[in-house]
């Protein structure tokens, strides 16, 4: 029996029903897969019998899986334990058992193979301007057949494009929301695009020479992968430079100020509601803050950058290690891939106003690390007094508030950041708020799919941002 390239499940689960039914049993069947020599009933398939079989549905999975692997034995192995559940209902259960045991392991590769594809498929824009649907395509070298089981993934994850997974395999393509499958292809010239420089930027930020396991990363992400990925180019670099830059961090590790035993008093209810002061004189009534505990710990409070009368704010969360010591905003790994990002979106930095909606770093101590510590509702609403000041005193016409914190501070609510971000709200005083996502939280998301994605929704809600800010009154 030849089972086609495409189809390849549902060949396979008819010819075995066809089979089965017939009582042909396992030694009188050769299987092979489309390339290979026509088995034995190429020509002439068996009449279907009369004996009704039923299949245990763990069964069903084990094939649905395991006809995807690339050991042209699969098929036979599949058949034969089929044959066997005949008399052996149990069969499934029995972890002693070897064919069952040899489809397991098949069934693992198959499931590792697609999740390796979800996480190192690199899609290349090559759609030209003014088509109605974004086109991408992509060049993977997969090692089991999955591109086929793998493609609706892709189609939910990427339901708004075309786009078209080329490999020497299968072939997968995605248009106007159908999904076609052909054969496999030769490696065709795909343009370089903007992305692979987000990639590579985001690698080297996550990485961490101090953390270094060369073996393991390896298994996480195979070499033979590496080819078709952007980001991997800066590997060797950083793999060379890693001791330098441990020695580096640790020559430059903070030190922790003492946890003051003592609470700060509330200043809240002698301050007043709103600041009343004039903008010059805001940067120095920022800088001697104590309105709550959080300036205690922190080396200094980090004020807002850029021009006074910038036609857009961009409101972080709070500063992070590197923006404490450094007394600037958005310097550290956030605010690499918020500068990449933002050039990308065609927003020159300097000239939006950039703060945060909390002034003070808030971390925990561990060791000779400070970790990052979200701030809470009652510090968020305590710097709110800072961030109506900011605004007071700049006027932006569009303000893009970055994370669950910022989204807290300008609009009281800090839910469903996935469901309210990239559109245009009017605040009461006729500012236009943009909310999105944090960088931060980019740099989190471990599937490489979902970080992309979300990057790219960051980027876009940066370019509307900065072309409301453009538009004339
Ligand atoms: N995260 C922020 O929200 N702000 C910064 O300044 C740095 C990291």
């Amino acid at each position: 029996m030849t089972m086609p390239s495409i189809g390849t499940a549902l060949a396979w689960r008819d010819a075995a029903r066809t089979l089965i039914s017939a009582n042909v049993p396992p030694q009188s069947v050769t299987w092979g897969d489309e390339a290979e020599p026509p088995g034995l009933w190429d020509t002439d398939p068996p009449a279907v019998g009369e004996t009704a079989v039923t299949v245990p549905r763990g069964f069903i999975a084990l094939a649905n899986a395991v006809v995807w692997h690339n050991d042209p034995a699969r098929f036979a192995l599949l058949y034969r334990v089929l044959w066997r559940l005949r008399d052996t209902p149990h069969l499934m259960s029995d972890r002693a058992d070897a064919d069952l045991a040899a489809l397991r392991q098949m069934e693992k590769n198959v499931h590792r193979c697609q999740h390796k594809m979800k996480a190192f498929v690199r899609f290349r824009d090559v759609g030209t301007p003014g088509d109605a649907r974004r086109s991408f395509a992509a060049w993977f070298e997969p090692t089991h057949h999955t591109v086929e089981p793998t493609a609706p993934f892709f189609a939910r994850r990427f339901g708004d494009m075309d786009w078209r997974i080329i490999t020497p395999d299968v072939s997968a393509s995605f248009i106007n929301g159908q999904i076609t499958l052909a054969a496999g292809q030769a490696k065709p010239p795909l343009p370089e695009d903007a992305s692979e420089q987000l990639w590579t930027t985001y690698f080297r930020n996550i990485f961490n020479p101090a953390r270094l396991k060369v073996k393991a990363m390896q298994s996480e992400m195979p070499k033979k992968y590496w080819k078709n990925m952007p980001e991997t180019a800066a590997i060797p670099e950083m793999i060379e430079n890693a001791p330098a830059r441990v020695q580096e961090m640790n020559r430059a590790a903070p030190t922790i100020p003492p946890l003051r035993a003592a609470k700060v008093l509330k200043h809240v209810a002698t301050l007043g509601t709103v600041w009343s002061g004039s903008p010059d004189e805001l940067t120095a009534a920022i800088s001697a803050c104590t309105r709550c505990d959080l300036h205690c710990n922190a080396t200094q409070a980090v004020l807002g950058e850029g021009p006074s009368d910038a036609a857009l704010m961009i409101v972080g969360e709070q500063p992070g290690d590197q923006e404490d010591l450094a007394g600037r905003p958005f310097v550290g790994p956030a605010g690499k891939l918020f500068d990449q990002l933002a050039k990308e979106a065609g927003l020159d930095r300097e000239k939006a106003y950039v703060t945060n909606a909390v002034k003070h770093f808030k971390f925990k101590p561990q060791g000779r690390r400070r970790i990052h510590q979200r701030p809470n509702t009652s510090e968020v609403l305590h710097c709110k007094w800072w961030l109506d000041a900011e605004r007071a005193a700049v006027k932006p016409k569009v303000i893009l508030a970055m994370g669950a914190t910022a989204a807290l501070a300008l609009t009281g609510n800090c839910s469903d950041m996935a469901g309210r971000r990239g559109v245009a709200r009017i605040l009461a005083d006729d500012t236009q708020l943009v909310l999105t996502f944090h960088p931060s939280y980019i740099l989190r998301i471990r599937d490489p799919g979902e970080r992309h994605a979300a990057a790219n929704d960051l980027r876009r809600d940066l370019a509307l941002a900065h072309r409301l800010s453009l538009k004339p009154e």
